[in-house]
């Protein structure tokens, strides 16, 4: 199959079929990362516009060197240093961009939805960036990826998602993910942190953080999503850390090959103890290798590159 996708808005709207084409496209483009001269042209001439509305390290920073590894011109824009702050909305603001014949805008913005407004509003590609508490499809497919590299499998593997799932597109685009590559997730974390209706998206709420880490292959922690946060959902960090943290009692009564990941930013000695997130298990930095070649391999379906490799 080809990919006809104009744009990556969440994994819902990624088929199976889909979602292997892309991963077997991020397996050649990790292997361009491997050479001494991590560069090709298969994107000469295509401009891609980063528009970070929403702090992030790693997302944004990976797109950057995803396009520069494809030759793509890349631009960074950021809320506060575009004419946003003399109101202009992001609608006329992406208008404008695509004016300027842009081919692909990554978008990470606050409000659920933003990226799939763009989308219906204009020819250009546009890859959501994550969207508020909504979606978070390019880390969905690292970490899909980083599982598959590193259990030779997804299907039929437990994984165990903890933390603040409520507040966390991560944890969305994962549980829809995994369990579309046929994975069983099992989400925990404190009551207050638990969606209602999360099983619609196809996870399964454990009775406790024990229960979910027992048996799993692979146990990834969350960051507390304070800033998505009204009000004060625990008591105290320290209360927290001990009842929902990965601490290494926890981490030394999972399985023997249990591979811990976490999205970033890690705040080490609360949803994770600093020996488990620097274990031998940690995969956490693999993911981060992940996202560049991933997000080489998006840009590439979106911008309508075309794969050569005599040529590349
Ligand atoms: N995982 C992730 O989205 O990290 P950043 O916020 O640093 O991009």
């Amino acid at each position: 199959m080809g990919f006809k996708k104009k744009d990556i808005l969440d994994m819902e709207s990624l088929s199976v079929d889909e979602i292997k084409y892309i991963l077997n496209m991020t397996d050649k483009m990790k292997e361009i990362s491997g050479r001494s001269i991590k560069k090709v042209p298969t994107l000469r001439g295509k401009t891609v516009v980063l528009f970070f509305y929403e702090p992030s390290t790693r997302t944004r920073t990976s797109f950057d060197i995803a396009a520069k590894r494809l030759s793509a011109d890349s631009i960074s824009l950021s809320g506060s240093s575009s004419s946003i702050v003399k109101g202009e909305t992001l609608v006329d603001t992406a208008k404008n961009i695509e004016a300027m014949n842009a081919d692909v805008i990554v978008l990470r913005h606050s409000c659920a939805g933003a990226a799939s407004m763009l989308a219906q509003r204009l020819k250009v590609s546009v890859i959501n960036a994550g969207d508020g508490m909504h979606a978070h499809p390019t880390q969905a497919l690292l970490d899909i990826m980083t599982v598959v590299e590193k259990k030779g499998r997804i299907d039929g593997l437990k994984i165990a998602i903890i933390g603040d799932i409520a507040h966390s597109r991560v944890a969305r685009s994962d549980c829809v993910g995994f369990t579309k590559m046929g994975a069983n997730v099992v989400v925990a974390g404190p009551p207050t942190m638990i969606p209602r209706g999360i099983e619609v998206i196809g996870a399964s709420v454990a009775k406790n953080i024990d229960e979910a880490i027992k048996d799993a292959d692979v146990i990834m922690a969350l960051r507390l999503q304070t800033e998505r946060q009204g009000s004060f959902l625990f008591s105290t960090l320290r209360e927290y850390s001990k009842a929902f943290g990965i601490t290494k009692k926890r981490f030394e009564s999972a399985k023997e090959d249990v591979f811990i990941m976490h999205p970033g930013p890690v705040n080490r000695g609360l949803e994770i103890a600093p020996e488990v997130a620097d274990s031998l298990h940690s995969v956490i930095l693999d993911q981060v290798e992940n996202g560049v070649a991933v997000r080489m391999a998006l840009l590439l379906l979106t911008a309508g590159g075309v794969w050569n490799v005599d040529s590349d």
